[in-house]
Order: structure tokens, then sequence, then C-alpha cells
């Protein structure tokens, strides 16, 4: 006989998750040295200008071993600077992932770049080798790369063809702060690297992002875009640009990044802990046919987010059911997938080449964005499911989350199903 505690509680048993989880999944995690480092800068007096803000990107050029680093008042911003650095120009073709957050792939537009959406792979959610490179044109200039959810892409792959066809690459690395792929930090990949460090962010900054590259004149081309305070120290003829700039002001707030250097001073310990914990419910998941993304050998993942998969061809039970069932457990489960951008009325009403400029030419029609591109991509999309990244949690909660799946997933046949209607109304 079934007891109430093997129950769902969607079919009226008891719940599974009981513990309090606020303090288990609250995050940014803010300290008395975080407030004393903000306090600290407010009380100098240099609001907009501290040297805070060249230690924050020290620590970011020896964590990443880069030679330039260059803060922004956000992520987007490093990006835009970044796609401009290495380049990209009008026509210019730019291979980007669907799902990702939109910063990845907008700032394209910006530079009169064309976005070219390729499909993710399954294994690491990264672009997938084999579409880029089917995706590539004479006209592809560069490749965004996103280390989505803190899960290091195919990186081997993906720079030798950036390497054969001569592409540069941009890799936004904003979900995988600590991560590493076969020896070499994230942030060491690109042509220019770029860090979020929004306030979600494992260094959160509460706004800001940082630019990372090896090549001075890069590096100078992102400065003349958005940091015309830095172009009067320079050696070269930007130098003559100090008093404009290229037209945009793009640096940080000293605060933000007393925030981000205080924060980045635990930011390993805290990663580790996320790690043992999300590890711990892999396992668990893994076991119950629930696939968890853990890293392949000789990567080490970090979890911004903790997204597993969900195959509902297996149970029967579809995902929004499997999430209201878990939820009812008492389980912090739901499905905000990023929605996929090639989908959006930006692309598909032809909106985006206005954004970017571009007219119509006879050498370069408008690109056209078809919703039903990307099979592999919106398949997959459509099968995870987000759970905490239990930043601070024990094990006891951890196997409370475990029980619930379990659970659910033991009487799956017998979880009520949402009319299909009432689930798209
Ligand atoms: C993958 C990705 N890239 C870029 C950004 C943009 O960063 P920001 O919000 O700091 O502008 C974000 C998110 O915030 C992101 O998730």
């Amino acid at each position: 006989m079934t007891t109430t505690t093997q129950l769902p509680a969607i079919l009226g048993g008891e719940q599974a998750v009981t513990l309090d989880q606020t303090e288990a999944i609250r995050w940014p995690l803010i300290d008395s040295q975080d407030e004393q480092a903000v306090l600290d800068v407010l009380r100098s007096g240099n609001l907009s200008l501290h040297p805070i803000v060249e230690e924050l990107e020290n620590k970011y050029k020896e964590r990443t071993q880069r030679q330039f680093a260059l803060t922004h008042n956000n992520g987007t911003s490093a990006i835009l600077a970044g796609l401009h650095a290495i380049g990209v120009q009008p026509f210019d073709e730019v291979i980007v992932p669907s799902a990702t957050w939109w910063s990845s792939v907008m700032p394209v537009l910006h530079c009169g770049g064309v976005p070219v959406f390729a499909e993710l792979e399954p294994e690491c959610l990264g672009l997938d080798p084999e579409d880029v490179e089917r995706k590539i044109t004479e006209k592809t200039k560069a490749i965004v790369v996103v280390h989505l959810f803190g899960m290091p892409s195919k990186m081997d792959e993906l720079t030798s063809i950036a390497k054969k066809h001569n592409l540069k690459i941009l890799e936004d690395a904003s979900h995988a702060h600590g991560a590493m792929y076969k020896g070499k930090p994230i942030g060491s990949f690109g042509d220019v690297s770029v860090f979020s460090m929004q306030g979600n962010k494992l260094c959160p900054s509460g706004e800001g992002g940082i630019l990372l590259c090896d090549d001075q004149e890069v590096w100078e081309s992102a400065v003349r875009l958005g940091h015309y305070e830095r172009l009067l120290n320079l050696e070269s003829n930007n130098k003559y640009f100090a008093a404009t700039g290229f037209g945009f002001k793009f640096r940080m707030a000293p605060m933000a990044a007393a925030l981000a250097v205080s924060q980045v001073a635990r930011m390993d310990e805290r990663n580790t802990k996320r790690n043992e914990n999300c590890i711990y419910l892999s396992n668990k998941l893994e076991a119950l046919g629930i696939e968890t993304f853990l890293a392949p050998k000789d990567v080490t993942r970090v979890y911004f987010e903790f997204l597993v998969r969900y195959d509902e061809s297996i149970t029967g039970l579809p995902i929004n059911d499997l999430a209201k069932a878990l939820q009812a457990e008492g389980a912090h489960v739901a499905a905000p997938r990023y929605p996929l951008l090639h989908q959006q009325p930006v692309f598909t009403h032809n909106v985006w080449s206005k954004i970017a400029r571009l007219p119509a030419t006879e050498d370069n029609p408008i690109h056209l964005y078809d919703p039903t591109d990307l099979p592999n991509t919106t398949l997959g999309n459509g099968s995870l499911l987000k759970l905490p990244a239990f930043p601070s949690a024990n094990s006891d909660l951890l196997d409370q989350y475990s029980n619930a799946f379990e659970k659910v997933l033991a009487h799956s046949n017998d979880i009520p199903r949402t009319d299909k209607a009432e689930s798209s109304a």
C-alpha cells in the first residue's frame, strides 16, 4: 500500500521538501566585508574614477592569464565593445547561439553585423561545431561562444574551426566565472572574452562587466569606443581622440568594482560549494534517468545555473506537469528557459535589419529568419528544467529534492495532465 510519504503531494501525499530554503538558495551573499569595501569607496569621494577599478582588472587578468582588461558598466556594453574591437563591420556575418541571453547577440546589430544562428550540441549546450562549420560563408567574420549556465563549450573544436576559417572568437563567459577547460581558464579562449558581473552572476558587482584580450590594438579599440578618460594616457595616435572618444561612456562605477573585488576573493570557495551540492544532487538524479550536464573529463564547470534535462518520452509525463508536481512537493523547479532568439519578433519581422541599418542590396539581400530553424536547439531547450544552484545548501535539503523527483517519477502515470488549451492560454 502507498503511504502518504510515498504519495506525491499533488495527489494528496506529504510534501518531500520541508526544510526552509531561504538561506540555502540565497544569492548574492553579501556580508560586512562587502559593505566595508563599498563604504571605503563611498567615503573616499572618488565615486567616478577610483583605483579599485584597476584592481579588479588586474585580478581578472591574473585569473584568466590575459594581457589586457577593461571593466565596463555592464556585460552588454563589454560585448558591444568586444565585437567592435575585433572589427565586426556592416554585412559581416557573426555565428551565434539562439538559446542565450539577448546580450550575446543583439550588440552584433549595432556593429552592422548579421547574426547567423547555429544549433547547440546536446552535451555541453555550447555551439555545435558541425553546424557552425556548415553556417560559415565568405562573409563570416566571427563566432560568439557562450558557456551556457557555466558549462564550458567545446573549445578545442570551436577554436580549430575559427583558426581554419580565419574567424575571430568573442567568448561570452558571463555564466562561467571560475570554470576551466583542459587546464586553461574560461575567459582565456576568445580574441576577446567578456564576463558580466550583473547582480546574479558568480562574481556580482550589481551592474558591471569586463573585457579581456591579449592584443593592444583590440584593447585600444575598446578604450576608444567607451573610455575616453583613458585615451590621453595612451602612446598611440588614439590619444588624439581623448576629447571625444568614439561616442559611448562605458566605464564601471567604482562602488560596483569594489563589490566585485570583495566578491571575487570568495568566488572560488563559493563555486566549490555550489559544485559539491549540484554534483551531489546530479548523481542522485542521474540514477532516476534525469540528465544533469556533469562536466566531461578535463573540464571544471561552474553552476551559474543548475539546469537538468528531462525526456518526457520515457515516462509520458509532460515536462510542465512534472514541474507542477515538483512544485507541489515544495521544490523550486521551473521551466524558464531562454526564449529562443531566432524566434523573436525582432528577427522574424525583420526589425533587426533596421536596427543594424543594413539596406538590402543585390549582393546582400536581407537575411530572413525562420522560427522553425534549429530543430535540435528547439527540442533541447524545451526539455530543460531549472533548479536552484544551492549556493549554501546542505545534503539534507538535497536529499529532499531527490526524494521529490523519485516520488513524482514513480507515479508519473497518475500525475494530473494540464489541459493543452489551458497551458497555452
Ligand atoms: C550569457 C550572457 N551574456 C551577457 C549578459 C549581459 O550582461 P549584463 O546583464 O551585465 O549586461 C548576460 C546577462 O546578464 C548573459 O547571461
